[in-house]
């Protein structure tokens, strides 16, 4: 039987196991899949996963970049964006790196309404998560790629790095009208997210986002989702966006997609999502 994990830190709330044992049942595939926290380094962990027999690794927070470096070679969306969430033995017994984070994003987005090909896109956030979504989104032929950033530089590095339609903006700037008619407003930031140095409110977010910058959106999107994803749904909706939804679709899609590079088969990501949305 083969095997699979996921990687991460902590790793215990991890919907793939769950995602994982779904996929296998609807594509009647045999294969068992765990969740792995390393108890030394991340390495060893692969190293004694793949040693054992293992076939293929889902790789989570904080060890995207890790994941990268162990393979031994890699797909060249991963190496752009520095990260993977994949890792899969191939028949030559070599590692390969995938990443199919951004590839979920822009399946999610399609099923959604949100197909970014010919739309102005405004991306917030320059950190790990948004560098996958900004190489996906830059390569899905935008109109504009708009990316914003609370630390300015970090934007200017991705949009150089996605080039063509890509330019850094500042908050002002993506609010004023020249940027007010973004279709598609992303966020990529971890601003919704509990314990990194924000002031504890709502899950700990504190981006202040202006009104405007929904007043023209079609779709306003969160990479996360559950109570993470929360404030920036709430201010959508409050600054007119047509529609708002979380990333329960994007995690899905890429877990269907990892699932896919493993066992050569596309499985339900539909169908999961409607299960886990419940209905
Ligand atoms: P992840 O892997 O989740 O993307 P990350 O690489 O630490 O995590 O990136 C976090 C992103 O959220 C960054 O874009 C960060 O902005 P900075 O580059 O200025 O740090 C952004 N971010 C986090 N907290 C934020 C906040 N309170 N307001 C605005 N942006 C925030």
């Amino acid at each position: 039987m083969r095997r699979y994990a996921v990687v991460g830190s902590p790793v215990r709330h991890s919907r793939s196991p769950w995602l994982h044992g779904f996929f296998a049942r609807r594509t009647q595939r045999d294969i068992l899949y765990a969740a792995l926290q390393p108890r030394d380094t991340f390495a060893a962990c692969c190293g004694e996963f793949f040693g054992g027999g293992g076939s293929g690794l889902n790789i989570t927070l904080p060890y995207k970049a890790d994941a990268l470096e162990f393979a031994e070679s890699a797909s060249a969306f991963a190496r752009r964006c520095g990260a993977a969430n994949v890792l899969k033995r191939e028949a030559d017994g070599g590692i390969r790196a995938y990443n199919t984070d951004g590839s979920g994003l822009l399946r999610d987005l399609q099923q959604q309404g949100g197909d970014p090909a010919g739309k102005n896109v405004l991306l917030l956030g320059a950190g790990g998560a948004a560098r996958a979504a900004a190489h996906a989104l830059a390569d899905a032929a935008p109109a504009r790629l708009w990316i914003c950033n609370r630390t300015a530089a970090r934007a200017e590095q991705l949009a150089a790095a996605c080039g063509g339609c890509a330019r850094a903006v500042s908050l002002e700037e993506a609010a004023a009208d020249a940027h007010g008619g973004a279709h598609l407003v992303i966020n990529a930031t971890s601003a919704g997210h509990g314990g990194n140095g924000n002031n504890g409110n709502e899950g700990g977010g504190d981006i202040a986002l202006p009104p405007r910058i929904f007043g023209g959106a079609a779709l306003a999107y969160d990479l996360s989702y559950g109570a993470a994803a929360q404030p920036f749904l709430r201010a959508a909706a409050a600054g007119g966006a047509s529609r708002a939804a979380d990333g329960m679709g994007m995690l899905v899609w890429q877990a269907a997609l990892s699932f896919a590079i493993w066992e050569g088969v596309l499985p339900p990501a539909q169908a999961a999502i409607r299960q886990l949305r419940g209905n």
